[in-house]
């Protein structure tokens, strides 16, 4: 592997290649519902994404009029947001979001898609924290989009839990199991893919989860304070249901 793709991380071109394919989280039914309520969030302001990826999410956002910057571990995946519409306003810093800082002052700060747990340190989760306040105006909003961990699935003395067992179309078939380890709050995400010629792929992502009380906890270290928490974008209630969360803290 070369020094960039290295660089890359757990998203190298690989991954970035088929990461805009049509449909699943790329859907307008998906994406639309989050750039309604990150446009009203923003209030007529600048916004950061943490993690901002291909620009699923901050290229539709700017095309609306915000002003969008983001931060991005991976130059393939940053590459793509110049492409789609909207991108080229969105300012890219490549960088790390435990610690990377661009500038301005921002009236929201976002991180979805679950990536809170790409950080696998609880001092990278706060610094995460930290990292979004110092961008933050007075009254500025950091939101995360997040699964609850899914610990309520573990069967007593197990330690993994399958999330997909899908036959291929053509044959083949894809098998995606998480494990985890709850003494100390990492997981990992591991998938399984089999060609219809009978070749494999196996690929394992580390993860630590995040509890919701504990990211509050995190947040007022950061000086933020706990605003919203909806089960999801269409702002409905969080419960304890509920198998994910949108939460929004505020500058303090
Ligand atoms: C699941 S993708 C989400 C991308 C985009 N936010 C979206 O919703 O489509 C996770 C992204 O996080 C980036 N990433 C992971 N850890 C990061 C870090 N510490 N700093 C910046 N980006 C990071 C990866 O390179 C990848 O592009």
């Amino acid at each position: 592997m070369d020094e960039d793709a290295l660089a890359d991380g757990w998203f190298p071109e690989s991954v970035a290649a088929g990461y805009d394919a049509p449909g699943g989280a790329n859907a307008s039914e998906v994406v639309v519902p989050m750039v309604d309520v990150l446009e009203e969030l923003a209030d007529g302001g600048p916004a950061l994404e943490f993690a901002v990826g291909t620009g699923r999410i901050a290229a539709p956002l700017a095309a609306r009029g915000v002003a969008v910057s983001g931060i991005e571990l991976s130059r393939a995946m940053a590459a793509r947001i110049a492409d789609k519409p909207g991108g080229d306003k969105v300012e890219v810093t490549i960088g790390d979001m435990t610690t990377t800082r661009v500038a301005g002052q921002f009236s929201l700060a976002y991180l979805v898609f679950n990536t809170i747990c790409n950080v696998t340190t609880q001092d990278g989760q706060v610094d995460v924290f930290r990292n979004a306040a110092a961008h933050l105006r007075q009254g500025g909003l950091f939101l995360i989009e997040v699964e609850v961990p899914g610990l309520r699935r573990l069967p007593p003395g197990q330690d993994t839990v399958p999330f997909t067992v899908a036959p291929g179309r053509e044959g083949g078939g894809y098998v995606g199991f998480d494990q985890y380890d709850v003494a100390t709050q990492l997981f990992t995400s591991n998938h399984v893919t089999v060609s219809a010629d009978g070749q494999g792929r196996f690929r394992r992502i580390p993860f630590r989860y995040v509890w919701p009380a504990e990211m509050d906890l995190m947040a007022r270290i950061a000086g933020l304070s706990l605003k919203y928490r909806w089960a999801g974008w269409d702002r409905s209630v969080f419960t304890a249901e509920s198998t994910t969360h949108v939460s929004i803290w505020q500058k303090d």
